[in-house]
């Protein structure tokens, strides 16, 4: 088993709220780890910290080899924020160009591997349409797009398919899950439990600390529960982990 990533005692404050509080984590190369957790549980803030974008207060994080935050990885690295950062003004194909010259990639090779995305995210289309114009759940599948561009080795998606209708939610879930057995890892947030069942680990987040990870099995199991939701509930009522 080669990590990709392993986070020691992630700490980090706004204010008065502790949105981490001393959170282990360790992923797996190749495997899709998902994190659940209600809204302010911490797990934006999370990804923005194992991305460089923010300094935890205490504890660090390696990545692919490095300590983070680190130049070295960033074209390794993909991220979709929870909220839309693309150029409203520019055409589908245009942001992706822009994106694309960030990662110093050939204007051709940024093209083509467009649009094969266009495809897989059915945006063939649009992809001539100014940004701004297009439905919330397109720009997201714009935004996916930019993410997987410059074939990273790991990928944070934070809530990806919010808004996004089902039949090209699983066309998206299909092709992670095809990145991931090309050895990708993949880290994603999610409030839907049908996403989740798709990870190879779920941890629960809870307050800026991990309540509990497992295969979707393993909680179920773990718990007696009939359905993931319902495992939730029961180690979010324990309050501790029964590992
Ligand atoms: N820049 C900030 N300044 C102040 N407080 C912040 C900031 N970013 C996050 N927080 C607080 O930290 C806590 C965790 O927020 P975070 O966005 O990580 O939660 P989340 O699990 O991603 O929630 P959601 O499911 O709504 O996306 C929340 O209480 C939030 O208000
Ligand atoms: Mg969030």
């Amino acid at each position: 088993m080669e990590l990709t990533l392993r986070a020691q005692g992630l700490k980090k404050r706004f204010k008065e709220r502790q949105a981490l509080a001393g959170l282990n984590l360790s992923l797996e190369q190749g495997k899709i780890y998902g994190l659940i957790g209600h809204n302010g549980a911490g797990k934006t803030t999370l990804i923005r910290i194992l991305c460089g974008l923010l300094r935890p207060d205490e504890g660090e994080a390696h990545m692919l080899g490095w300590r983070v935050p680190s130049f070295r990885i960033q074209s390794q690295l993909g991220y979709m924020p929870q909220e839309i950062a693309l150029y409203p003004d520019l055409t589908v194909m245009q942001n992706l160009e822009f994106f694309g010259d960030l990662y110093d990639l050939p204007k051709e090779q940024v093209r083509e591997r467009a649009s094969s995305l266009f495809e897989i995210v059915r945006l063939q289309e649009q992809r001539h349409q100014v940004v701004g114009t297009l439905s919330g759940g397109m720009q997201r599948r714009v935004s996916l797009c930019v993410s997987l561009l410059h074939k990273p080795r790991m990928i944070f998606l934070d809530e990806p398919t919010v808004g996004v209708d089902t039949k090209l939610r699983r066309a998206i879930w299909e092709h992670l899950e095809q990145l991931a057995s090309a050895d990708v890892t993949i880290f994603v947030t999610t409030h839907l439990m049908e996403e989740a069942t798709r990870c190879h680990k779920i941890g629960l987040l809870y307050q800026g600390q991990l309540l509990t990870e497992g295969t979707p099995q393993e909680l179920l199991t773990r718990t007696g529960a009939k359905t993931l939701e319902e495992a939730f509930t029961i180690i979010e009522d324990q309050g501790v982990s029964p590992r």
